[in-house]
């Protein structure tokens, strides 16, 4: 195994710190040896044992910052389309709305397995390319059988992160036969999916499924093995973030429309609350308030829910931005909501840090410090991406989008 050490790094944030200091864990003029895919040795530059200083490889820094790579812990990549009409209806006015899903379900159940793999791939390399090292998917644009499991297939080839989303709306087919609906992906297409997944998700809303509807799914995908993490409160307030809670969900994700009741019960709990800035931005809807929400206790995690719908940015950067410039997080609360809170939304330790033992995923930014991220809004400031210890190539290339495809009708 070859060994590689990141030296004469300006500022180091390694999120091994303590509560009541730089719960960053901050370090300046710091070095990094990596060694088989792990975080082998973590500390300042001129205590490198001996072991760092012959590494096989070494980087100089250049005095620039160098983070764990991005967590994000909520997309939806596998589908086909997009819905560049409904956004563009959306900035003249009209609102957003579930049932827009319907229009990517056609589209998706419509494109090929190959088709599906080269767009997802191509998001993999963009996420890749803006410093996203661990990456959660969703399926939830097939609804039926055959087409959920294709999707958690798909997504089980580049992420073990995958979460089984069938319960995202009521597809046409069974338009007022919501109950029915349930039964089918409580039974044939939660044993279809569970073997691909890790997680299960329901969309927990008006207009998509009641707290009742959302129980029954959460409860059979824990039956299968799998970890329960919620949508809720995307659209107003709602029930969702209860059930989430009481049933130890590792995550709730949206609540841009959080009650007090909410907050309280959340900053009592292990359930982390992922905001998702790319969804207000996208629908103009109102950004939440993180800054209440972490003075209150809660744990918050910053991801980006890609997606044609709701949010169509992949950029972590920019949801840092947003974060710190609209919803009231200091840069180091944006950054840490961004790697160690999402590792904490999905239960990992292995990643999120840079401490030793935990997986060599690390991010050289071009630029002296964090802060950059959010101070700097918009500019590629990703220099270089290490994934499994592995430098990658981050030349910047978006997932194609193809002109010929569908771009979502207004019609509902
Ligand atoms: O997380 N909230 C539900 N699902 C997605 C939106 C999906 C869509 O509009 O296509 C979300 O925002
Ligand atoms: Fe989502």
């Amino acid at each position: 195994m070859s060994t590689s050490l990141i030296t004469n790094i300006g500022e180091l944030t390694t999120n091994v710190g303590s509560p009541d200091g730089d719960c960053l864990g901050t370090l300046h003029d710091a070095a990094v040896l990596i060694d088989g895919g792990r975080i082998a040795w973590v500390g300042f530059a001129a205590d490198a044992p001996d072991a760092a200083r012959e590494a096989d490889d070494i980087i100089d820094a250049g005095g620039r910052a160098v983070i764990p790579g991005f967590v994000d812990s909520h997309s939806h990549l596998v589908f086909g389309g997009d819905r560049a009409a409904e956004f563009e209806a959306r900035m003249a006015g009209q609102k957003y709305a579930a049932g827009g899903i319907r229009s990517t379900v056609a589209a998706t159940r419509a494109a090929s397995d190959d088709e599906l793999r080269e767009r997802l791939r191509g998001f993999m390399r963009e996420l890749l390319a803006q410093g996203t090292t661990t990456v959660e998917i969703k399926s939830g644009y097939g609804l039926s059988v055959t087409d959920e499991e294709r999707l958690v297939t798909l997504a089980a080839e580049v992420t073990p992160e995958v979460t089984f989303l069938g319960a995202h709306v009521v597809p046409a087919e069974y338009a007022d036969r919501a109950d029915e609906y349930v039964d089918l992906v409580t039974g044939p297409m939660l044993d279809a999916c569970a073997p691909h997944s890790r997680w299960i998700d329901v969309f927990c809303e008006t207009g998509a499924f009641s707290v009742e509807q959302s129980r029954r799914v959460l409860e059979a995908g824990v039956a299968k093995g799998l970890m329960p993490r919620v949508h809720a409160s995307q659209l107003g307030p709602g029930d969702g973030v209860r059930l989430a809670v009481e049933l130890g969900a590792a995550s709730i994700d949206h609540g841009t429309y959080l009650t007090d009741d909410d907050i309280e019960a959340l900053a009592v709990s292990d359930t982390v609350l992922t905001l998702l800035p790319g969804v207000e931005f996208s629908t103009r809807q109102p950004y939440p308030d993180a800054r209440r929400l972490i003075d209150a206790g809660v744990t918050v995690a910053l991801a980006c829910d890609t997606n044609p719908g709701s949010s169509f940015t992949s950029s972590i950067p920019f949801c840092i931005a947003i974060a710190v410039r609209d919803m009231g997080m200091t840069p180091a609360e944006a950054v840490w909501a961004a790697t160690a809170g999402g590792a904490r939304a999905l239960r990992r330790d292995d990643v999120g840090v840079i401490a030793v033992g935990a997986r060599a995923d690390l991010v050289l930014l071009s630029a002296p410090t964090r802060i950059h991220l959010a101070y700097r809004p918009g500019v590629p400031l990703v220099d270089q991406v290490w994934k499994d210890g592995v430098a990658v190539a981050v030349l910047a290339a978006p997932a194609t989008i193809s002109g010929t495809e569908n771009h979502g009708s207004l019609a509902r």
